[in-house]
């Protein structure tokens, strides 16, 4: 009896979740179900997860970072990656990649000084840190140049910026000393007047990394599909696949970069003729490059709201476009890995107050569980630091909510994707869980780490008999405020104690709340979780 009057319960439920942010006295919630939750237990879903085989394998360095090209607008702001605070939170997230590149990338050359070679030579990596008196000063500074970034994406006319040895020396510097692997991407609106790829600059700065013996990989252009609005160029997408043949044959004649890996073509999302430019770029570049990369953002930053970060529905609109983009890269190239080579929440820089607040961890842990289970094999996060709202760290240079989720991403989640799913008629849109092996670096092998979103204001329950196989280590993130407020806040509880640096040499200790076997795992509402299963022995993860 009881169980029928749940099931009836979590029907209902289910029929109501269209709005989930009115308040009170709106809430289309109250003529449904009792005004409090502490007179009835929550809903439980019954989950079904499948342990004992492998789905797919993603990259080892599956979530990864940016950092905008923007930020060498004026060279001096690279001097912000010597923060020592910086280099702190970078460390948290290695192994990754490190992609530098974006929209003015497309707009920038390489200007050796030639400085006396003796003069660079210090290789240690406390030999670059940022005094504190000039972090300071470049934040501040910092915040006015954004501005005039700003202006400048609005109006799509782009100054042309050179840089020097400068900008690569610490770029690697700090990529190296973090454990992070360098990607650089080079400018390919350097064209002929047959509009053709002119690789001259790309070899003088080629030669100069090489000289370095810094190892790094390549990229090359920036949303090509574009750069009709941003530079009144077109560029055709079977040139472009030439174009990266030109380049893979300038890395092959160097001995540091033969093996290097090339990445491309960063187009942009699918959309009319966007596909076309992938299309037309396959068919001459998918033998050059190791991966092929394309650029996602559910919405649109200067129009967007605190709903569309916690609808299923834009969510899930990740899935169409992935698949559009792996079933165009299968046709030509089967085996070709598909990345994510530059992702975040909204474009137009992100959207402030929310793209850097609790509530954007909803899109971003659910891109990196969809993409793992679709068939993407890396996920490259716009911008670890710099540009926009969309940053992992603020202008302050302090850590937001989605660096400390990025975090235990890492520490938690091993490559191996397994599948999980919802069993009982019982279900419901709002929540949503993945499944993969435990990082085997944190937790002993058979251990399976599930993650859970829950994208509404009720509390409520999974169960699966595998919870009950022994003891949980429960990871979960709620906003540092109570409330609706609370989804906008720039702080973040684990397991309910507020995330912060001791110092700048320091991370928290992130530890897991340790929770009996049961056969019911809470998933509280508006929460972002990672559950161990540090007993499953599952056969897939062993
Ligand atoms: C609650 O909703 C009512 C009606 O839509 C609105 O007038 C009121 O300002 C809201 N209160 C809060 C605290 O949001
Ligand atoms: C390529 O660029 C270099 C350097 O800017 C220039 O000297 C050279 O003439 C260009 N080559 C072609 C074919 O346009
Ligand atoms: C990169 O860092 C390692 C130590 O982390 C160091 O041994 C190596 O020399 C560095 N490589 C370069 C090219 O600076």
């Amino acid at each position: 009896m009881e169980s029928v009057q749940l099931l009836v319960l979590v029907l209902m439920w289910n029929l109501s979740s269209g709005s989930v942010l009115q308040n009170q006295t709106k809430t289309r919630f109250s003529p449904l179900l009792p005004p409090t939750q502490t007179r009835f237990s929550p809903p439980v879903l019954p989950v079904l997860l499948h342990v004992s085989s492998v789905f797919r394998r993603v990259e080892r360095r599956f979530l990864s970072v940016t950092i905008d090209s923007s930020l060498a607008s004026e060279e001096k702001f690279m001097s912000l990656l010597g923060s020592p605070k910086v280099r702190t939170l970078a460390k948290a997230l290695s192994p990754a990649f490190l992609r530098f590149g974006g929209t003015r990338q497309d707009f920038m050359e390489f200007s050796p000084i030639r400085r006396d070679a003796s003069s660079s030579a210090e290789k240690s990596c406390s030999a670059r840190l940022l005094p504190s008196w000039l972090e300071q000063r470049l934040k501040k500074e910092w915040s006015r140049q954004q501005i005039l970034l700003k202006r400048e994406d609005l109006q799509r006319k782009y100054k042309r910026v050179k840089f020097t040895e400068y900008t690569v020396d610490l770029l690697h510097s700090f990529s190296n000393c973090s454990g992070l692997d360098l990607i650089f991407g080079l400018n390919a609106l350097l064209r002929t007047s047959e509009n053709i790829w002119n690789g001259s600059n790309a070899r003088s700065l080629l030669q100069y990394c090489e000289s370095r013996g810094y190892q790094m990989d390549w990229e090359l252009g920036n949303e090509p599909n574009s750069y009709q609005k941003k530079a009144g160029v077109r560029v055709d997408g079977f040139q472009l696949g030439k174009d990266f043949a030109h380049l893979r044959e300038m890395m092959s004649q160097s001995k540091l970069y033969r093996h290097a890996g090339l990445y491309g073509p960063d187009v942009g999302q699918p959309r009319n003729h966007r596909t076309d430019i992938l299309q037309g770029f396959l068919q001459s570049g998918a033998g050059v490059v190791d991966a092929c990369t394309w650029h996602h953002y559910y919405v649109n930053g200067r129009d967007t709201s605190l709903e569309d970060f916690l609808d299923p529905d834009i969510l899930d609109t990740l899935t169409l476009k992935t698949l559009e983009v792996l079933e165009k890269v299968k046709q030509a190239s089967p085996e070709k890995p598909v990345w994510l080579g530059e992702t975040s929440s909204a474009f137009g820089g992100g959207a402030a107050g929310l793209s850097d607040t609790f509530v954007a961890g909803f899109m971003w842990l659910d891109k990196l569980g969809l993409s793992a289970l679709l068939g993407l094999d890396l996920v490259m996060r716009q911008v670890f630091i710099g540009s926009g709202s969309y940053h992992l760290i603020d202008q302050n240079l302090d850590p937001l909510p989605d660096f400390w989720l990025s975090v235990l991403y890492k520490r938690l989640v091993g490559p191996e994707v397994l599948k999980v799913e919802f069993s009982g008629l019982a279900r419901s849109k709002r929540v949503r869980l993945y499944l993969h092996c435990a990082n085997t670096r944190s937790f002993s092998r058979g251990a399976v780490t599930l993650m859970s979103l829950n994208l509404g204001p009720r509390t409520l329950s999974i169960s699966s008999p595998l919870f009950s196989s022994g003891s949980v280590e429960a990871f979960v993130l709620e906003s540092g405020q109570p409330g609706e407020e609370g989804l906008i806040s720039r702080s973040v509880k684990l397991n309910g104690e507020t995330l912060l640096m001791p110092d700048d040499e320091t991370l928290p200790d992130l530890t897991g709340a340790r929770l009996p076997p049961a056969e019911r795992l809470q998933i509280p509402a508006f929460s972002l979780g990672f559950f161990v299963l540090k007993e499953a022995r599952a056969a897939a993860c062993r």
